[in-house]
């Protein structure tokens, strides 16, 4: 007897697997682990700020344990809304509080696309859109984040692969996997093509409140009126909250073209009937209470992102372009070898593990590795020291 899975699931694949596997190995013969591959702040010096565990606590002792209406309750939609409006954005259609953005991407692009059809992701690309396309019969389109340009999406490409199936935009911004953060005028083109060829602006804005040196975060969605944007995000990273699995999606534009589309989502919302209840309570004191910790995080994140550029960027044979926010750099080997050797190698022999570069997609003939700099300066600071070592011997 066999029983034959979805073959549309054949084009997945989760790369992020087999390195976690290759690391238990590792763990297995005694080496030391140096986490440089997961991005969950919990995991490392980070903690849950204690007014979203305590209100959540308090709607569970409350009995808040029931369904809730299918968007959200209505506390958490305010407070989401009033957080949108602080960011300026105009227009909004629709609000849906969701298990996680996860859950709002696959959602809204579930109620988008019909079999055939395509959107632009960039790549590299976290992971999810794409998983999501090929599960609804759907295919990403992939468009390239320009490396020598601070890895910007490459307007140009974008261009030049929309077609008459495609149907929307990825942005992810600040980006994951490259830290990178798009400038109003790289923003403003995509807001541009996305108008001219009648396409959905998604704007993944997950790492909006992890910004270095000063930088701020422009929603897609504060720059036009016109345009239908759904813009993501949720209490994972700057929220430091990622196990209550809550996030959420704010559609804007105008009002009437929107409709359809905001109906199509909210039958998908009413077919998984609600989010987490109790965690829903935890959205008004995490964007509207104290934000203290984002300042501390930043503070941190700063520093390690600093150590990351200057050790690889000492490492002859490695590129690292600095980001300038979220946790995530995507620096490029520049000597013959494959991504995934090079990965495979570095943690079979030393222990250090970051990810390959082609679990997110790179550049036909390029080489890259995802490092996650959440680990503290001292884990850090010996995970690139072993690293640059590593280099060397399998460079000569
Ligand atoms: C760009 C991006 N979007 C979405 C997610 C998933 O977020 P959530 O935990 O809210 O499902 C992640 C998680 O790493 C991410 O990096």
């Amino acid at each position: 007897m066999y029983i034959k899975p979805a073959s549309r699931l054949g084009q997945i694949k989760y790369s992020v697997m087999d390195t976690i596997a290759r690391a238990h190995e590792a763990e297995k013969k005694g080496k030391e682990i140096l986490y440089l591959h997961i991005g969950d702040p919990l995991l490392f010096d980070f903690d849950t700020p204690s007014q979203i565990i305590e209100e959540t606590y308090k709607a569970m002792l409350d009995r808040k344990t029931g369904y809730t209406e299918t968007s959200g309750i209505t506390d958490a939609i305010e407070a989401v809304e009033n957080y949108s409006s602080g960011k300026g954005i105009k227009n909004i259609n629709d609000i849906f509080i969701t298990t996680g953005v996860s859950e709002a991407i696959d959602m809204s692009i579930a109620a988008l696309v019909d079999e055939g059809e395509n959107i632009l992701v960039p790549i590299p690309c976290y992971p999810i859109y794409i998983t999501s396309l090929y599960k609804h019969g759907a295919f990403p389109n992939p468009y390239y984040l320009d490396e020598s340009n601070n890895w910007q999406p490459d307007i140009e490409d974008i261009k030049s692969k929309i077609n008459d199936k495609t149907r929307g935009i990825v942005i992810i911004n600040p980006n994951n996997p490259t830290g990178s953060l798009y400038s109003n005028e790289t923003i403003r083109k995509v807001i541009d093509l996305c108008l001219e060829y009648n396409l959905v602006l998604f704007s993944d804005e997950i790492y909006d409140r992890l910004l270095f040196d000063g930088e701020v975060h422009t929603s897609p969605a504060s720059m036009t009126v016109d345009a239908t944007i759904v813009t993501f995000n949720g209490l994972s990273k700057s929220y430091l909250a990622p196990g209550f699995r809550i996030g959420w999606m704010v559609v804007s534009g105008h009002e009437k073209t929107n409709r359809d589309y905001c109906e199509a989502i909210a039958t998908f919302t009413r077919a998984r009937l609600c989010a987490n209840h109790p965690e829903q309570y935890a959205i008004k004191p995490a964007l509207e209470g104290d934000q203290s910790h984002i300042t501390e995080m930043v503070e941190k994140l700063q520093k390690r992102r600093d150590i990351t550029v200057n050790m690889l960027n000492s490492i002859d044979g490695i590129n690292c372009v600095a980001p300038n926010a979220a946790f995530y750099a995507f620096p490029e080997l520049q000597f013959e070898i494959n991504d995934i050797d090079f990965v495979h190698g570095l943690i079979d022999e030393t222990g250090v593990i970051p990810m390959h570069g082609s679990g997110f997609g790179q550049k036909e003939g390029t080489n890259h590795f995802r490092v996650v700099f959440l680990a503290q300066e001292e884990t850090l600071e010996k995970a690139y020291n072993i690293l640059g070592d590593y280099v060397e011997k399998i460079k000569k």
